[in-house]
């Protein structure tokens, strides 16, 4: 891998396939798998938003593989008193051996990696959320056994950092994508027309049942991103045709799974007898988030990571 996963677009099909190869494995054996990778190594965790999920996998990851974790709230740092990102980089990288960050403006997560001679993980920005998307293409390889011809349909906010990622996991991987929306929340341009080197189609369909039409998998997540809070009436509004309801996933395939990167607001984006339902697969995704970042963690940070 390269040094920082800071979105998919770093992420080659051998990285793909080897960190399929070495989640699989750590999930397999966690309660015997050898605290090794991360010995002696300590990892920085710089937050300026909410997280149950990417927070607690990643600390518990770290210490399952042997490292320690520093979790650093952006406000507590120097930087929430006005000092350099770049010079922030520099410095943490005398301490520590990786970074993970959850910012909002992603060219701030690009500006600490220009600058930090350690790996920088990308936790979740307003553009991209690369950990969750490499956990869900594993996640839907478990299922479905392979990636290319697999269909997804997502619908929501077809512009977001879960979208976005979406997007260049299937240009990366080869699954076919439909994303549904309103006009106003559909996918950018530049993320259409971006190009990567599979063969996964993208495609934008403003009708939900027709974006669903034959989906093995149908994906949402919530309307209102963190940081979007003033628009929560009007996304509600415009959004509430795309709900992931019973009607909806009645028109997929009859094996049709459900998956949220979580969390959710029920009633909302998605009914609750939807992700209680049988199809749902959202714990399973939230579980793996688990050992594919610890397969991360394990390729970034070990030169003899098998
Ligand atoms: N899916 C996800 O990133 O969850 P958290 O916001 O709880 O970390």
């Amino acid at each position: 891998m390269q040094k920082d996963l800071v979105s998919i677009q770093e992420v080659t099909v051998e990285d793909l396939r080897r960190i399929f190869e070495i989640a699989t494995k750590m999930k397999s054996e966690r309660p015997s798998y050898p605290l090794k990778h991360l010995q002696g190594k300590s990892i920085g965790l710089i937050f300026s938003k909410s997280s149950t999920r990417t927070r607690v996998s990643f600390e518990v990851g770290i210490r399952e593989l042997g490292g320690a974790s520093i979790f650093l709230d952006q406000a507590d740092l120097q930087l929430g008193r006005g000092e350099t990102i770049a010079d922030t980089a520099q410095v943490l990288s005398r301490y520590l051996h990786a970074v993970i960050i959850r910012t909002h403006e992603h060219a701030e997560l690009v500006e600490f990696a220009k600058f930090s001679t350690i790996p920088v993980i990308n936790a979740l920005t307003n553009m991209f959320h690369p950990c969750q998307i490499l956990t869900d293409l594993f996640t839907m390889n478990e299922y479905s056994e392979k990636l290319e011809g697999v269909k997804m349909a997502y619908l929501g906010d077809c512009a977001n950092n879960t979208s976005n990622s979406l997007i260049l996991a299937a240009k990366l991987s080869g699954f076919d994508l439909v994303l549904s929306s309103p006009e106003e929340y559909a996918p950018s341009k530049a993320m259409m027309d971006y190009s990567g080197p599979g063969n996964g189609s993208v495609a934008w369909e403003p009708d939900p049942f027709k974006a669903v039409k034959g989906a093995d998998y149908i994906y949402t997540d919530v309307w209102v991103s963190m940081g979007y809070e003033k628009e929560t009436a009007k996304r509600k509004k415009a959004l509430m045709p795309y709900q992931v309801s019973r009607e909806i996933v009645e028109s997929a395939k009859s094996n049709v799974k459900i998956m949220h990167c979580l969390p959710a607001k029920r009633g909302e984006e998605i009914s609750d007898e939807v992700i209680d339902g049988h199809s749902s697969i959202v714990f399973d995704q939230a579980e793996n988030r688990l050992h594919v970042q610890k397969a991360i963690l394990a390729l970034l940070l070990d030169e003899n990571c098998p």
